[in-house]
């Protein structure tokens, strides 16, 4: 336990968590609590504060991630929880985030926004595999030239833009060598396109691994805006200390709630398995073409793919209204191009521009 609340911000280490009208669950049967209007204009219940933590999703959402309840917070989108995450264990000024680039960008942002220094190990390619992490160089960095102490560790398996998964005993062997130094953070936005399991199982036995998940990829509902952090329930009550009264909108409950008891859920492995044979597809064809120096491997719903020339291929693909992601400027990554993967259609759209 000591070893999760040395690595909060000490301005949070006393904060009383705060508890609002809706968090104390009373049930009544007149509700004058809340300050809220008693007419309900709209006939949905929203003159009424939502659950903060609505107890229908969240149980879904843990019998599907296989975790307790009680090892979730659940936010809008993985972002939330990334800023959250930031926000209880940086402290600003003194505080740093580790990082292994190319990666997602948000990770920098959101340490920056908080005046948390990032600092940077770039990934590297070990046994023939590209992209890995530099094992020693994060050992190595966990503090920087003028000692701000990094307390959170963010990896992105399988990582944004690269689409490759991480070696899962490299991460397990982090949690272990960094146990009362950092929590290391696992983004898994992309798993559930990946050959490989989800950390999540892993949460009972690695005190400072938390795990990111999200229903803005493959469930399809990322204008939603629903994700969540899981970890031991000692590091949840942290997070619950900054965490909005009210994060998810009783809009948002309710649409979950329809995803999981109607057929939206039940779609998600065919969405899957379609989406991976279109990448497949897609991949095959990119590798034939002259223009294209290299597919890379991908375990995500995306490509990154090497061009000889990359900006005139976004500048052609855009004239004709496709609209791809640039990442050549990023570490290590010149010239390449991120394409997420579409319908069948869009797909051959892009691959008919490109071949033209
Ligand atoms: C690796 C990664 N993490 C997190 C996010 C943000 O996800 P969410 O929509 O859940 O905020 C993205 C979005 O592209 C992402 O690529």
């Amino acid at each position: 336990m000591d070893s999760i609340i040395n690595l909060v911000r000490p301005n949070l280490r006393e904060l009383k968590t705060y508890v609002s009208a809706r968090s104390l669950n009373k049930k009544g049967s007149v509700y004058l609590d809340a300050n809220e209007l008693p007419w309900d204009s709209l006939g949905g219940k929203y003159n009424r504060y939502p659950s903060p933590q609505p107890k229908k999703v969240t149980q879904q959402l843990a019998s599907f991630y296989k975790v307790d309840e009680s090892q979730l917070s659940l936010l809008r989108g993985s972002d939330e929880a990334i800023d959250n995450l930031i926000r209880t264990f940086c402290e600003p000024g003194r505080g740093g985030i580790l990082t292994c680039p190319p990666t997602y960008g948000m990770y920098d942002i959101s340490a920056k926004v908080q005046g948390v220094v990032n600092i940077e190990v770039p990934l590297v390619t070990k046994n023939n595999q590209h992209f890995q992490l530099d094992m020693d160089g994060i050992i190595n960095n966990l503090s920087s030239k003028e000692g701000e102490q990094v307390h959170l560790v963010f990896l992105c398996s399988p990582n944004n833009p690269t689409g490759n998964l991480l070696n899962k005993n490299d991460i397990l062997q982090l949690c272990e060598q960094l146990y009362g130094k950092a929590l290391v953070v696992v983004d898994e936005a992309y798993v559930e396109f990946s050959s490989d399991a989800s950390l999540t199982s892993y949460i009972e036995t690695s005190s400072n691994l938390v795990v990111l998940r999200t229903l803005s990829k493959a469930h399809g509902l990322a204008g939603v805006r629903a994700g969540v952090a899981i970890a031991q329930k000692n590091i949840i009550s942290c997070l619950d200390k900054v965490r909005a009264p009210y994060p998810i909108a009783q809009p948002v409950i309710n649409v979950l709630t329809d995803y999981f008891a109607g057929g939206g859920f039940k779609k998600l492995s065919q969405n899957i398995e379609n989406l991976i044979s279109e990448k497949e597809r897609v991949s095959i064809s990119l590798s034939k073409m002259s223009i294209v120096r290299k597919v890379f491997a991908s375990d995500a719903n995306y490509l990154l793919v090497e061009f000889l020339d990359s900006h005139s291929i976004i500048k052609s693909l855009e004239s004709q209204g496709i609209i791809i992601r640039d990442r050549s400027s990023m570490y290590n990554l010149e010239n390449c191009i991120r394409i997420s993967i579409g319908t069948e259609e869009e797909n051959n759209l892009l691959l008919k521009a490109l071949e033209d």
